[in-house]
């Protein structure tokens, strides 16, 4: 008897230029980057530089459980050129996109773009569809469909030009971020302002440096959740997990910066700790994971998605943002919860390839 042809998974991914990671791993282990006095005193510049993760080796793990999950993976860059992407679906034509495409011609808002290709081509693909990718990209866009559907997110405005408008029926402190922006770009210390000359300057500078309508939202002082949800009928939501601030420094609010995110020689990098199952009470549990399943379902997520969330000292909830298709790596997030749900990373790979291959593509969106 013929044996079964395995399924063959193209995994596409997006990446052009230099690897900051690696260069800083290259330069911390050569000993060309040093760490400031007060870092070195607490860290150790190899230690730090054998932590962090490149973008080929994050690939590169993605690809590896998914053979392992027992599929055919092929992994293709696409080098943003169009050519390179129609070549990767028509030649051959795979079974199934694994997308970790997250922008084109250098443009991160194209991201729903290329999955409507697949879309167009008539392949699975894993991960949301179009629509929910370019709306949840708008955050604006993202809270008012929230609140429509009675999913509590903090109170806003957008400020698209000056002069800057009071703020109305907002109180400070608010938070000025990028309203189209992920990955906490934009997003520092100085992005929580208390006072109308602050926020005036914050602003400005989220209208001239990114080019974009601000986003003012009341802050909420608290913790800070996330909670992933993964698949379809039914989805599942996987154990919470908590981005503890308590090591911060004084002085700092404790939110996940641009810094604290992806600044390995910032110390507030190492003094955000991810604490996954997140130790809260049943009531939140049960409260939090009901508000992202929602906030999942109006959203219109496919697959796998990650909600932030956070919790204030009365213990109100809040959805701060949704983040289709979120990193999979397992050290964060997504991949954190699913390993506290029971869930080995290609387990995990599997049900999302299975998720997208149960879909014919007239359901593709
Ligand atoms: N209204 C708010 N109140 C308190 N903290 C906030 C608020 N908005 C944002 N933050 C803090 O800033 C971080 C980044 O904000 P947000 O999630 O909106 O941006 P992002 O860049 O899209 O994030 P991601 O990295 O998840 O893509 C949040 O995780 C949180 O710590
Ligand atoms: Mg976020």
């Amino acid at each position: 008897m013929a044996r079964k042809r395995k399924i063959d998974v193209a995994v596409l991914y997006n990446f052009l230029g230099e690897d900051e990671f690696e260069t800083l791993r290259q330069g911390l282990q050569g000993g060309e980057t040093e760490l400031s006095p007060e870092m070195a005193e607490e860290y150790d510049a190899e230690a730090i530089g054998d932590e962090i993760a490149t973008v080929e080796e994050e690939i590169q793990a993605v690809e590896d459980g998914i053979s392992g999950a027992g599929f055919t993976a092929r992994t293709i860059n696409i080098k943003d050129d169009f050519q390179i992407l129609m070549q990767a679906l028509t030649n051959p034509r795979p079974d199934v996109v694994f997308n970790l495409v997250e922008w084109f011609n250098d443009d991160s808002w194209l991201e729903d773009r290329v999955a409507a290709l697949y879309d167009l081509l008539q392949i699975p693909y894993t991960g949301s569809p179009p629509v929910a990718l370019a709306t949840c990209q708008r955050k604006d866009r993202t809270k008012e469909i929230l609140q429509a559907n009675g999913v509590p997110t903090p109170r806003f405005m957008v400020v698209t030009k000056e002069p800057i408008p009071r703020l109305g029926g907002l109180r400070y402190p608010v938070i000025v971020k990028p309203t189209r922006a992920d990955a906490s770009e934009g997003i520092s210390e100085d992005s929580v302002v208390e006072n109308r000359q602050r926020l005036v300057q914050q602003v400005r500078m989220i209208l001239e440096d990114y080019e974009q309508p601000a986003l003012v939202e009341e802050f909420i002082a608290g913790r800070e959740l996330g909670v992933s949800v993964l698949g379809n009928d039914p989805p599942r939501v996987l154990p919470l997990e908590e981005m503890d601030f308590s090591e911060l420094p004084a002085g700092y609010r404790g939110i996940i910066s641009f810094e604290s995110k992806w600044d390995p020689l910032n110390e507030v990098y190492h003094k955000s700790e991810l604490i996954c199952p997140a130790k809260v009470s049943k009531s939140v549990k049960k409260r939090a994971s009901e508000m992202a399943l929602r906030a999942y379902q109006v959203m219109g997520c496919r697959d796998y998605a990650r909600i932030d969330i956070r919790l204030d000292r009365r213990g109100r909830l809040y959805v701060l943002e949704v983040n289709p298709n979120p990193d999979l790596s397992e050290a964060v997030g997504f991949g954190a919860s699913a390993r506290a749900g029971g869930l080995t990373f290609r387990q995990t790979l599997r049900h999302i390839v299975r998720s997208a291959l149960k879909r014919n593509h007239r359901q593709g969106s």
